[in-house]
C-alpha cells in the first residue's frame, strides 16, 4: 500500500511516502532558524510556520516519491501527543485530502512512530525495551508486540533532549543544542567536570519497580557550574559539553539497562532525537556486546520527527483493517 504521511507535532514540518516497506521519500522542513534567538520553541510561532510549510512539504514528498496524489492509497497523520496548534495543522492537511480524494484516514501517535522508527531501517522483532528519548520525553517502555508498549518508567521532570537544549541555551550556543554539544563534546574531556548523577528511588508500596528518570538537577549543577567558573574558551566549552554529555548517557544507559534486565529483555531499542547523539550511540553499543543485547538505533534522519515513522506506524494500522474517522481530532497529552 501507499501511504503518505504528514507530521507536524512539534517545530518540524515532515511529509514521506511509504510504499509497501520502502520509504519513497521523507521531506523535514526545520524550523529551527525561527525559534533558534528563542532558546526553544515558541508555539504561536510554529503553527504559522507550519501553515507556510505544509503544502510545498507534501508535494516535495510526493515529487520525491515520482507519484502525484492519484497513486497514494491510504493517509495518516500525527494526532499527539504535541502542541496543539502544530498537530492541527498537518491532521487539517491529512484530513482534507483523504476527504477530498476518499482515502482512508489513520491518526499516529507520535510516540510510537518513535518506538517503532528502527523498523525503517532493519527488522526489529518483538519484544524490545526501548529508550524514547527527545526534546518532549524520556521513558523506557517494554514494547511486547505491536500496539502493546509497557511504560517501565519515565522522566519526572525534563526530557534528556530538554537538557540538552537548555545547556546549550546556558552555553549560548542556540537552539536546538543537542547537536551542537554533540560536536562540541568531540574535542572535550568527559571527565573533567564531575556532575552529580541522579539515581531515583522506585516509588514505596506495592508496585513494580519504576525506571525513572530525573534531568533537572543537572541542568541546575550546569548553571551553577558556569556562574562559578565563566567559560573561558574553546577547551573549557568543549570540557563542559562532554561532561554534561556524558553525564546525560551514564543517567540514560544505567537506567535503560537495569529496565531491560527487570523483565529478562535481551534487546534494545533506542529511538527520538537524542539517539541521534554520537556518545550515546557509542556506549550503547559497547554495553550491548558487553552484556550480548541486540541493539536497534534507527539511521540519524530517522532518530529526529519525521513523517516515515509516522507512516509506517499507519500502515500497520490500516494492514489491521483500522481507520480513524475524519472527526479524529488532535490530543495534545494522547497517551500510549
Ligand atoms: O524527536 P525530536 O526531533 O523531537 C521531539 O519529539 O522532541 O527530538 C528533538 C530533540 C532536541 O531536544 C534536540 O536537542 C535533540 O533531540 N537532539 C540531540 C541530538 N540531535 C537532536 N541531542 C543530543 N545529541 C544529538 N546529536
Ligand atoms: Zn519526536
Amino acid at each position: 500500500m501507499r501511504i503518505l504521511a504528514i507530521e507536524s507535532s512539534c517545530d518540524d514540518t515532515a511529509a514521506a511516502v511509504l510504499d509497501g516497506d520502502t520509504v519513497r521519500s521523507s521531506v523535514v522542513a526545520s524550523q529551527d532558524d525561527v525559534h533558534n534567538r528563542f532558546g526553544g520553541v515558541v508555539p504561536e510561532l510554529a503553527s504559522r510556520s507550519h501553515i507556510r510549510n505544509i503544502l510545498p512539504v507534501i508535494e516535495a514528498a510526493l515529487e520525491q516519491a515520482g507519484m502525484t496524489l492519484d497513486a497514494v492509497e491510504a493517509i495518516a497523520a500525527t494526532c499527539g501527543p504535541g502542541l496543539v496548534g502544530s498537530l492541527l495543522v498537518g491532521l487539517s492537511a491529512a484530513k482534507a485530502i483523504a476527504f477530498a480524494r476518499r482515502l482512508p484516514f489513520v491518526g499516529v501517535n507520535h510516540l510510537e512512530g518513535h518506538l517503532l522508527s528502527p523498523r525503517l531501517a532493519e527488522p526489529v522483532p518483538f519484544p524490545y525495551v526501548a529508550l524514547l528519548v527527545s526534546g518532549g520525553h524520556t521513558s523506557v517502555y517494554h514494547a511486547e508486540d505491536l500496539g502493546r508498549y509497557r511504560l517501565l518508567g519515565a522522566t519526572r521532570d525534563d526530557a534528556a533532549g530538554e537538557a540538552f537544549d537548555k545547556v546549550a541555551k546556558i552555553m549560548g550556543l542556540g537552539y536546538p543544542g543537542g547537536r551542537v554539544i554533540d560536536d562540541l563534546a568531540r574535542a572535550g574531556n568527559p571527565t573533567a567536570i564531575r556532575f552529580p548523577r541522579a539515581r531515583l528511588k522506585p516509588p514505596r508500596g506495592p508496585a513494580e519497580p519504576r525506571f525513572d528518570f530525573s534531568f533537572s538537577g543537572l541542568k541546575t549543577a550546569v548553571w551553577q557550574h558556569v556562574r562559578e567558573h565563566p567559560i573561558a574558551g574553546n577547551g573549557a566549552a568543549a570540557d563542559l559539553a562532554a561532561s554534561f554529555q556524558e553525564t546525560v548517557v551514564d543517567m540514560l544507559l544505567d537506567t535503560t539497562l537495569a529496565a531491560a534486565r527487570s523483565v529478562g529483555c535481551a534487546r534494545l531499542v533506542i529511538a527520538g532525537g537524542v539517539s541521534a547523539n554520537s556518545r550515546l550511540r557509542a556506549r550503547a553499543q559497547d554495553a550491548a556486546a558487553a552484556g550480548g543485547l541486540a541493539l536497534h538505533i534507527p539511521p540519524l534522519r530517522y532518530c529526529t520527527d519525521n513523517a516515515a515513522m509516522i507512516a509506517l506506524a499507519g500502515s500497520y494500522r490500516l494492514a489491521r483493517g483500522e481507520c480513524d474517522p475524519l472527526s479524529a481530532n488532535a490530543v495534545a497529552d494522547l497517551e500510549l
